[in-house]
């Protein structure tokens, strides 16, 4: 299998750990950014212990200098990024007639317009070696909307719509862009949700419970996978079967 160079934004939080393990264990040199230095150390050595090696480097997604450095650091470390996740993503939920313009665009920017600042450096790149794959991880809540999520659901839509656009700018030159849409994750983002309105949507789940990191992971997988190059401008839900839109 070629070993390729891959960015896992977030990759220090629930899903993004599971994916960067993934990426890792099938051979790919991996990156990650952080933005609080002791937390992503110390998960640095956890996953060491684990056998899995992976480059941090400094970078707030949301800030558009920032993410040039970043693509730097990491080309001149383990080669040009040929695999990108945009992966990182925050929530601030409160309902809209109480939501402040700091909670919308905190979202906006971290969940959406990261996809333009990390994803600008790398494409020109991905576009002169003829090979890229590009995932975006956006949000069932993006597909349904969300009681209390307008700014994060506006944020993982609009996360779609530039998956489908770069799609068709970028097919001809071997990359492909999909979207995966997770459903409810055991991770801390969902766990923060209050018990008793999780309580509620857990039973909404056909599944019957909440989705784990790796089962996102595999499907990002299957995205960045050689074999997938026919594969672009989709959206993957995996849900547990909460929402079925098509
Ligand atoms: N539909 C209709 N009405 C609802 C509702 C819903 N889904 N949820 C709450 N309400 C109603 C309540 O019944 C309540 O009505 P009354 O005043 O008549 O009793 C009213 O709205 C206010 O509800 P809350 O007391 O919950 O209001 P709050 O201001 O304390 O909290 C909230 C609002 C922050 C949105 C809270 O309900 C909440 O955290 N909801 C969960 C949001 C959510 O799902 N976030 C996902 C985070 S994880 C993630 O984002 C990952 C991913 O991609 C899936």
């Amino acid at each position: 299998m070629t070993q390729r160079t891959a960015l896992v934004t977030g990759g220090t939080g629930g899903i993004g750990s599971a994916i960067v393990r993934y990426l890792a264990k099938q051979g790919h040199r991996v990156a990650t950014n952080y933005r609080d230095e002791a937390k992503a150390h110390a998960w640095r050595d956890a996953m060491k212990n684990d056998g899995i090696d992976v480059l941090l480097v400094s970078g707030d997604v949301s800030n558009p200098v920032a993410c040039e450095t970043m693509a730097e650091a990491i080309a001149s470390k383990l080669g040009p990024v040929e695999i990108l996740v945009n992966n990182a993503g925050i929530t601030r939920d409160t309902t809209f007639h109480k939501m402040t313009y700091e909670q919308w665009t905190e979202v906006v920017n971290t969940n959406l317009n990261a996809c333009f600042n990390v994803t600008r450096p790398v494409i020109d790149g991905m576009r002169n070696r003829r090979w890229g794959r590009i995932v975006q991880i956006s949000s069932i809540n993006g597909q349904k909307g969300q009681y209390g999520q307008a700014n994060y659901a506006a944020a993982k839509a609009g996360m779609h719509g530039f998956t489908i656009s770069l799609a068709q700018e970028n097919a001809r030159f071997g990359i492909t862009v999909n979207t995966v849409s997770p459903g409810y994750v055991a991770t801390d983002m969902v766990m923060a949700v209050p018990e008793e309105v999780r309580e509620k949507i857990v039973a909404q789940i056909p599944v019957g419970r909440l989705g784990k990191p790796e089962e996102i992971a595999h499907a990002v997988a299957f995205f960045t996978g050689e074999d997938s190059c026919w594969i672009t401008g989709a959206n993957l839900a995996i849900n547990g079967g909460h929402y079925m839109g098509w």
